[in-house]
């Protein structure tokens, strides 16, 4: 089984290049399950049920999300709706059970969960290996062949700690949330792993946010709004590949596309 996993998608710049590039990476990689972070989708906080049918329609089988799962207000109207919606464990806002999704492809049996770190994110109600413990003793009924995280956290070392301690149980460990994809993606342990797989959104921005506007907010201390920036995106996600016979990951390998005026 090939899972294409997508990074935090960031406006409508990070929702344009997925919808364009889907298709042809779905079929350049034969990927069998596409799962995306949408907790930026809709301009840079949350996602709508709109933007969240359109990315099915698109052909994106699970969304999970992050701090900003609740930024759109109209995501509590729509939650039971959205049954391929996977929201954080440990968001001090979750009220639903929908922290964790049973996926069946191939004979493979994985439970895929969203977990926040609690280094420097104030809508985490725990730290991570505390909230995945209690994942584990929650969804054990399941016996799933293994648990597929994203684990969205701030830090660098709270995520390759993560990956380490439970890799007999999360095969696979993707990091989302700093925007920014890492190149150490490996397989350690037998969990496939990546610090961030990075975003899918204007290149020329921080992090997705307007450079300006940024600017403004944390040197010159103005108040202003939230403003994504636009432009031609980058598109960053990993691609896993799980051993049809043995269940374990075999290779996990990062994908990043930058607007043509940006590559070398
Ligand atoms: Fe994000
Ligand atoms: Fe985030």
């Amino acid at each position: 089984m090939r899972i294409l996993f997508i990074g935090d998608i960031v406006g409508k710049s990070g929702r344009d290049i997925v919808s364009s590039l889907l298709y042809s990476l779905k079929e350049r990689y034969k990927a069998d399950l596409i799962i995306a972070n949408g907790e930026n989708a809709a301009h840079g906080k949350g996602i709508t049920y709109k933007i969240y049918k359109q990315f099915l329609a698109q052909g994106i089988d699970y969304i999970t999300m992050g701090n900003h799962t609740y930024s759109k207000a109209e995501i509590n109207d729509h939650m039971a709706e959205m049954d391929k919606l996977v929201v954080p464990y440990n968001h001090i806002k979750r009220s639903s059970d929908n922290y964790y999704k049973l996926i069946e492809f191939g004979g493979i049996r994985f439970i895929l969960t969203n977990i926040l770190g609690n280094i420097l994110i104030g809508e985490s109600s725990m730290d991570a290996p505390s909230a995945f413990i209690e994942v584990l003793e929650q969804t054990k009924n399941l016996k799933p062949d293994f648990y597929f995280v994203d684990l969205h956290a701030e830090t660098t070392a709270e995520k390759r700690l993560f990956a380490e301690y439970f890799c007999d149980y999360a095969k696979v460990v993707i990091g989302t949330h700093t925007h920014v994809q890492t190149a150490d993606e490996a397989i350690i342990n037998g969990c496939a792993f990546i610090t961030d797989s990075g975003m899918c959104g204007a290149y020329d921005s921080i992090i997705g946010r307007d450079v300006d506007e940024t600017i403004q907010f944390h040197i010159n201390k103005q108040p202003t709004r939230y403003t994504i920036a636009e432009g031609p995106a980058i598109f960053c996600g990993v691609l896993i590949d799980i051993d049809d016979k043995t269940k374990t990951p075999v290779s996990i390998e990062r994908i990043q596309i930058r607007p043509k005026e940006n590559q070398d």
